[in-house]
């Protein structure tokens, strides 16, 4: 049964712990890591990051008259694919990290958003924890979020006010490292977890410890059923996933 109450973990590990013990945390790393963010996805993901936010983008039901909440949106590779795929009426980019949003914003500024001329008067960004959202209820049509719920230590809080801002038949759509159901599968993505993305990211940024803490956090995530309980805990229906990559990678959709 998943406990649908409030509780704070390490999400290095899974266990009960303080909240501030992985907010401090989230924010350190990725504020080291901002700058190299995006070269390490392509190259440990083996190019394969914008198929996925691809797919995350065909999943989500945006019109020309969607408001969309891309949540923990980092230096904007979700809100990027929107624009590509998409004409939404606006998309609110948001994060934790204030130096994952600077990122996002030059990237606009230079024209290095995935080769889109992403509109200003379509995106905005601002910095907001997705466990308390400074939004009103019933906001958004739809909320995009990827590898970030994984990072947040109420993870219950956090899909309810996902809940909480969408209107009422809104879609969530979450993307999130996952697990592979077949062993032999499994076998080589823990081995990958193990070795390969600590050295990818002590090749890009000298910051192998940084991570450890990643491959660790995708360790200690629920698998692909699990979250779907979570969800429904959080009091979504039509709840449902999509493997990518052998289950590695999971997208989930959520309906309010
Ligand atoms: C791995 S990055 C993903 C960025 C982006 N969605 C992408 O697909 O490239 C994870 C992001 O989650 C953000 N994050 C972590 N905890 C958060 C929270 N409580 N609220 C909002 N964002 C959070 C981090 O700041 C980081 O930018």
């Amino acid at each position: 049964m998943t406990d649908s109450k409030s509780h704070t973990i390490d999400t290095a590990t899974g266990k009960e712990a303080p909240a501030e013990i992985s907010e401090e945390r989230v924010l350190n790393i990725f504020t080291e890591i901002a700058e190299q963010y995006e070269r390490f996805n392509r190259s440990s993901s083996f190019h394969q990051d914008h198929k996925w936010l691809d797919r995350l983008v065909e999943l989500a039901p945006i019109t020309s008259s969607s408001r969309i909440l891309d949540v923990a949106g980092g230096t904007g590779e979700v809100t990027f694919a929107i624009c590509r795929k998409a004409h939404p009426a606006h998309i609110l980019l948001t994060d934790y990290t204030p130096a994952m949003l600077e990122v996002a914003k030059r990237r606009i500024a230079a024209g290095d958003a995935r080769s889109v001329n992403v509109d200003t008067q379509v995106v905005d960004a601002q910095v907001v924890d997705a466990q308390k959202m400074p939004f009103e209820d019933n906001s958004f049509d739809v909320v995009t979020m990827a590898y970030g719920i994984r990072n947040m230590p109420d993870r219950m809080a956090a899909l309810r006010e996902i809940r909480r801002v969408l209107v009422p038949g809104g879609t969530a759509c979450i993307l999130e490292f996952s697990t592979p159901p077949r062993p032999v599968e499994r076998a080589f993505y823990n081995l990958y977890l193990k070795w390969g993305i600590p050295a990818w990211g002590q090749h890009y940024t000298g910051k192998r410890e940084d991570f450890v803490y990643l491959a660790d956090s995708i360790k200690a995530f629920p698998a692909q059923e699990e979250f779907c309980d979570m969800l429904r805990a959080a009091g979504f229906g039509h709840v449902a996933y999509e493997n990518l990559a052998f289950g590695a990678v999971a997208i989930h959709t959520a309906v309010k």
